[in-house]
């Protein structure tokens, strides 16, 4: 079984390994250790752990509870358990009030029944989340770009919109699929020897500390799983390997957006299968459009066509019409987003997302619409910005 995500939350050192030597390693991982402080508090946001096991000793501070508050709004999904070693019945019902799962004390207690208690309060919540389908709606997108047809710009918006979502504050992981030709790392300027390749060989297996040990922590934020530096060694990764990398990253990311290549192969059709939704990237021009059909019809016939949204990219006034798209297709476009060639150049000779190195143009605006639209979708919420922003000259119409 999976181990769930921890961290521990303590101003107390001793008292963070006093925690640490009660939890199982089978039933935990620990993400991390941190205090009560504004930069703890990005950091537990930025894990986005399933538990976070708060450790006090002796009376429990106001101040402890407000951090507790904020916390909760800040991450949905997290169950926060504290540690004390003088629990009485008002600071349970205090607990309470303030959204903490359950009290448990920190002297007499074994690890048995110490990582039981946590462990039996998780899948409680687990269960709930899953029957009012919150779950399903707090935690881990995987959103694949895709299509048959190359150099439409599938890898631009999966690292504008992975960036922006970044940016947002979401924790994101990109995962480069195109295993011959990725190049994600080269728009990132990411110089690192670790591929997907070295995590799918290393003895260690395919695991949560294996993922973070290969793939990079981005200046962006997000996390980048890079493909092979060299395509002769895609065949290394299997189908499997990519289902499992998927599965093993969920409990730790709300999106992991993966970069696929122009074509199908075992890969491709396991991460489109595992994905929540496909994202077909092309151009307004024939050939894209008759692509898109093809691609559109093999999908279907995979029982995927459902978790299709369509994007037309590098959109020029003059050929095909979006509503062509839409009448093909029978469905609204999901974005479309303007040719922009200085923007698009200019960022790949900077080595970074167009939505950081050129926030201000069109293709920005193009990916921020699409990000601000998954999140929009996923949580219920419109980011703030939205309120201020110019309606987009191509918002779609959905
Ligand atoms: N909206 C846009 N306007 C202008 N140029 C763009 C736009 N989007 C992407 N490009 C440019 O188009 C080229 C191909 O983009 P990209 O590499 O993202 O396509 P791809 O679909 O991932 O290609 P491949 O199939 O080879 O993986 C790049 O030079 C990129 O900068
Ligand atoms: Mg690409």
């Amino acid at each position: 079984m999976e181990r769930i995500n921890l961290l521990v939350l303590s101003d107390d050192l001793d008292l963070r390994i006093k925690v640490k030597n009660l939890v199982s390693d089978e039933l935990f991982a620990i993400s991390g250790y941190s205090g009560f402080s504004a930069e703890g508090k990005t950091k537990i946001v930025n894990k986005f752990p399933e538990v976070v096991l708060c450790a006090v000793n002796g009376e429990v501070p106001d101040s402890v509870f407000v951090f507790v508050q904020d916390l909760l709004a800040a991450i949905r999904g997290t169950i926060v358990i504290l540690v004390n070693d003088n629990i009485s019945v008002e600071l349970v019902n205090k607990a309470a009030q303030y959204g903490i799962r359950k009290v448990l004390p920190i002297d007499g207690i074994g690890i048995d029944e110490f990582s039981q208690n946590i462990e039996t309060v998780f899948r409680l919540e687990q269960q709930r989340a899953l029957d009012t389908n919150e779950g399903k709606k707090v935690r881990c997108k995987a959103l694949g770009f895709f299509g048959g047809k190359g150099g439409t710009g599938k890898t631009t918006l999966a690292i504008g919109v992975a960036a922006q979502l970044a940016k947002a504050g979401k924790r994101v992981m990109l995962l480069d699929l195109d295993l011959q030709f990725g190049d994600v790392s080269m728009a990132l300027d990411i110089d690192t020897k670790n591929s997907i390749v070295d995590l799918v060989q290393d003895r260690g297996g395919i695991t949560i500390e294996n993922i973070n040990g290969f793939a990079v922590e981005h200046a962006t934020g997000m996390s980048v799983l890079c493909a092979p530096k060299s395509s002769e060694f895609a065949e290394f990764v299997e189908a499997g390997h990519v289902e499992k990398i998927i599965d093993i990253m969920r409990p730790y990311y709300e999106y992991i957006i993966i970069d696929l290549p122009a074509s199908f192969n075992d890969t491709t059709i396991t991460a489109c299968e595992n994905c929540e939704e496909i994202f077909l990237v092309y151009n307004n021009e024939m050939l894209s459009l008759r692509n898109a059909k093809v691609v559109y019809s093999i999908l279907d016939q995979l029982h995927q066509s459902d978790k299709i949204r369509f994007i037309i990219n590098k959109f020029e006034k003059g050929l095909v019409r979006t509503e062509d798209f839409e009448e093909m297709f029978q469905r609204k476009m999901f974005a479309v987003v303007p040719a922009d060639y200085s923007a698009a150049l200019a960022s790949i000779n900077k080595g970074a997302a167009v939505t950081v190195s050129h926030p201000k143009s069109a293709l920005s605006k193009g990916i921020s619409e699409i990000a601000d639209k998954i999140i929009e979708i996923h949580t219920g919420i419109v980011p703030i910005e939205e309120k201020t922003k110019k309606k987009g000259l191509f918002k779609s119409k959905k």
